[in-house]
Formats: structure tokens, C-alpha cells, sequence
């Protein structure tokens, strides 16, 4: 089974028309993991899995980029973040909804850094945060979705944070999602028990190292995500994506690892069902 294991169908990039995006999702007999951003996203998510059960599940977190205010433009979709202090309790209250099937996505995002605000209350703040959810996610024994980015030049520190975190805390359940940066790092995840998952970016020119990551990830410990939508596809780049185009990532792997697309399609879809615990 196809599964978008990471989109925001909650984001606003969708108010227009939502219900036809919705009904191709389920003319096509796929799922969708609906991700959260911060809590007013995370309780919309909620919302959607409920109006579309079976189809559509949730994922409840704060996003590293909405602990403070700033401008942000992603992928040509420029918006303002709203800053939200992270409380552990009004988010285990929204998961007591059983269509909540993991915490995030929450991490370490090191790129947008507002010029105001020093690297170090800048990182403190999100270390803060992430070992929240890190335990929220424990308590509640579901997974959690990690979202990792570095400042250019700088790509490895956050990851190596973001590991150290959760080596401390003891918790590897988790999918490092969107994963965008080189084998030795996906490597330490893997190592550590992590999920990899994938988004348009390996179906992009000039991604090598990306390339090497995808081949060399086990398909057993790998998934496929959109992020819409952001990062549409090659193949429909400049479009606003939408979960029907997991279908071109899962192709790329399979082009990737010289095996078929249905195999990918499969395994990948019995990784997600089984990591989410998916009904
Ligand atoms: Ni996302």
C-alpha cells in the first residue's frame, strides 16, 4: 500500500480545495500521516483523521521554527511563524485521541535563525523543546517523527544534538523524516535503531550524496514521505505538492536500488503500518 508517511493536508495551502485532494487520496487507496507544526496544525490534524478514518492519521508536535517569530520562506511558500512555548500537558490531552499515532514533528532546526535572537538561547531553546517531546512520546509509547536541519556549511551539528538527545533520554523509536543530508549520518541513526524516510528531494538533480544514502538505507528500516506541500517532485516541481505524488519518491527508490517499484511500494508501506501501527 502507497503511504504518505508525512504531509500537512492541515496547512492552509489546502483551504481551497481540500476535498478534492481528499478524494483523490482515497480513489488512489492510499494513506496519509498528517503532521502537526505546532498546536493549532496539530489539533487540524486531529481533525482530518477523524473526518477520514482509515485514511487519514495524526501527528501532534511543535516544529522547531514556531519556538519564535519570524519570517520564513520555504520553498517559494513564504510565511510567519507564530512563537508557541511547548506544554507537554495540552499535548498529551490532544493524543488521548486514538487517531494520534506519533509526536511530531519536533527537532532541531538550525537554518532559520532570526538575526535577533543569539546561536545560543537559539539552540538551547529547541534542545529544551525537543526533549519534551522526545518524552511526551516516551510516556505515551507512541514514535516520534524528527525533523533535523543545519545552518549551510554546518549541516552535521544538529544531527549529532539531535542523537545525543535521544541517546540520553533512551528512545529510538522514532523516523528521522525528510532526510536530506549524507550516508555516514543516516548511518549513525540507523545504527541507533531510527527509521530513514524520504521526500522529492532524492528525485532532484545534483543529490549524490543524498543518492548514496538512498541506495545504502536497508528498505526494511526506510519510508516515503511528500512533505506537502513543500518539495514537490522533478516531475511536478513548482507545483504545490500533494500526497499522490509520494508515488514519484517511491519510484526514484526504486530506480535508486535497481528493484521494482511495487516492491518498494509494499515494504515501504508495511515499514509505515507497522512503525505508526497503523489499523
Ligand atoms: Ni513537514
Amino acid at each position: 500500500m502507497l503511504i504518505d508517511t508525512h504531509a500537512h493536508l492541515n496547512f492552509s495551502a489546502y483551504k481551497n480545495d481540500l476535498d478534492e485532494v481528499m478524494q483523490r487520496i482515497i480513489d488512489d487507496g492510499m494513506r496519509v500521516i498528517n503532521v502537526g507544526s505546532q498546536y493549532s496544525t496539530s489539533e487540524r490534524a486531529v481533525k482530518l483523521a477523524n473526518e477520514h478514518p482509515g485514511v487519514c492519521y495524526a501527528a501532534i508536535g511543535l516544529h522547531p521554527i514556531h519556538l519564535f517569530d519570524m519570517e520564513v520562506d520555504e520553498a517559494e511558500m513564504p510565511f510567519t511563524t507564530r512563537q508557541e512555548k511547548f506544554s507537554a500537558e495540552r499535548y498529551q490531552a490532544l493524543a488521548r485521541d486514538p487517531h494520534v499515532v506519533a509526536i511530531g514533528e519536533m527537532g532541531l532546526d538550525y537554518f532559520h535563525r532570526p538575526p535577533k535572537i543569539k546561536e545560543e538561547e537559539f539552540e538551547r531553546a529547541q534542545r529544551w523543546t525537543f526533549l519534551k517531546g522526545v518524552q511526551l512520546a516516551m510516556k505515551l509509547r507512541l514514535p516520534i517523527i524528527l525533523h533535523c536541519r543545519g545552518a549551510k556549511g554546518d549541516e552535521h551539528r544538529p544531527y549529532l544534538h539531535m542523537l545525543k538527545v535521544l541517546k540520553e533520554a533512551g528512545y529510538s523509536r522514532g523516523v528521522l523524516h525528510c532526510f536530506t543530508a549524507d550516508w555516514p549520518i543516516a548511518k549513525q541513526f540507523l545504527d541507533a535503531g531510527f527509521m530513514i524516510s524520504f521526500t522529492g528531494v532524492i528525485t532532484y538533480p545534483k543529490t549524490k550524496l543524498l543518492e548514496e544514502a538512498v541506495k545504502k538505507t536497508p528498505l526494511d528500516r526506510l519510508m516515503v514521505e511528500t512533505d506537502a506541500p513543500y518539495l514537490a517532485p522533478q516531475m511536478v516541481r513548482g507545483k504545490r505538492n500533494e500526497p499522490r505524488f509520494v508515488r514519484y519518491v517511491a519510484d526514484r527508490v526504486a530506480e535508486l536500488k535497481g528493484i521494482t517499484y511495487e516492491e518498494v511500494e509494499e515494504q515501504t508501506g508495511k515499514n509505515a503500518t507497522e512503525f505508526f501501527r497503523l489499523r
